[in-house]
């Protein structure tokens, strides 16, 4: 019987690690079956890379994971997403709700046509934050947690339109964490970028790990391997295989796995 209970509460625990986890999930777009039944664990506060050829189905699996496959009408999708135990699919759930939960960040830096303050702030007003003190002390820690602040603090009333690329991409991230989410997903954040604010980037993200759940959509082999926990390998849709990132790098269990880490195909 004690036995027993310390199995269940092992359980427990072991199901609380877990951030986020798929169950045979398959994303259609019309007839066509995009995502073959992906069964995945994200562990919290690790970072989990998703990589694989163009095509692979990466973004497919990753849009759903905070339904930005709603906004696409052919898209179908089967199968259960569960954060906390809730499947983020059925109808009792509010969208706008879970998505201040898990927050998004995309390949190109899209910030709004205004200023960097303002980029962090207008989702928080509009969620009802209006004390300034505290609007201040959210653009000052999250600007810090992506690494940003030091450049941009003595103009936080420019338009962020005006910073490079990478900046915007940082500060993109900063307006995602502004919402305090749980997890944080991205599609390619560095492809567009040059070397070294890809590099900056990916320090960003190691600064985050404490505090956030990171899956992040990379076709960059090397980025994966420095800075994820766990990766997982897509081919055609499917998942082929999802293990720790040293497992997949260095011994996979599978033979296109490893063609695909040594550079063979993709
Ligand atoms: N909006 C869409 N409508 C129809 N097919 C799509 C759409 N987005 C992606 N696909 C198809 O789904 C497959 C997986 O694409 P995607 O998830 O974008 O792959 P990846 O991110 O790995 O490059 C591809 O065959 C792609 O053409
Ligand atoms: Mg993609």
């Amino acid at each position: 019987m004690a036995q027993e209970e310390t199995f269940i509460r092992r359980l427990d625990e072991k199901e609380h690690e877990m951030a986020m986890t798929t169950e045979n999930l398959k994303v259609f777009y019309g007839e066509k079956e995009a995502l073959h039944s992906a069964s995945l664990q994200f562990e919290r506060y690790q970072i989990t890379s998703l990589i694989g050829a163009s095509g692979s189905g990466k973004s497919t699996f990753l849009r759903s994971l905070n339904r930005m496959n709603d906004t696409i009408s052919t898209a179908r999708v089967e199968g259960k997403i569960l954060y906390r135990d809730l499947d983020i699919n059925s109808n009792e759930i509010d969208v706008y709700e879970m998505r201040k939960h898990i927050g998004m960040v995309f390949q190109r830096p899209n910030p709004f046509s205004k200023s960097i303050y303002e980029n962090i702030t207008f989702a928080l007003e509009r969620h009802g934050v209006h004390d300034k003190k505290k609007l201040d002390e959210i653009v000052e820690t999250t600007l810090k947690q992506a690494s940003l602040w030091d450049q941009v603090k003595d103009d936080l009333n420019k338009s962020a339109l005006a910073l490079s690329g990478g900046q915007q991409q940082r500060l993109c991230i900063a307006r995602a964490i502004a919402m305090k989410p749980d997890i944080l997903l991205m599609d390619e954040p560095a492809s567009a970028l040059d070397p070294i604010s890809t590099q900056n980037i990916e320090e960003t993200m190691m600064n985050l790990k404490d505090n956030y759940t990171i899956i992040i959509v990379t076709h960059n082999m090397q980025q994966a391997a420095r800075i994820s926990d766990y990766t997982a390998f897509f081919h055609l849709g499917q998942v082929i295989e999802f293990n720790e990132t040293r497992k997949i790098f260095t011994k996979p269990r599978v033979k296109l796995t490893d063609d695909y880490v040594s550079g063979h195909f993709g």
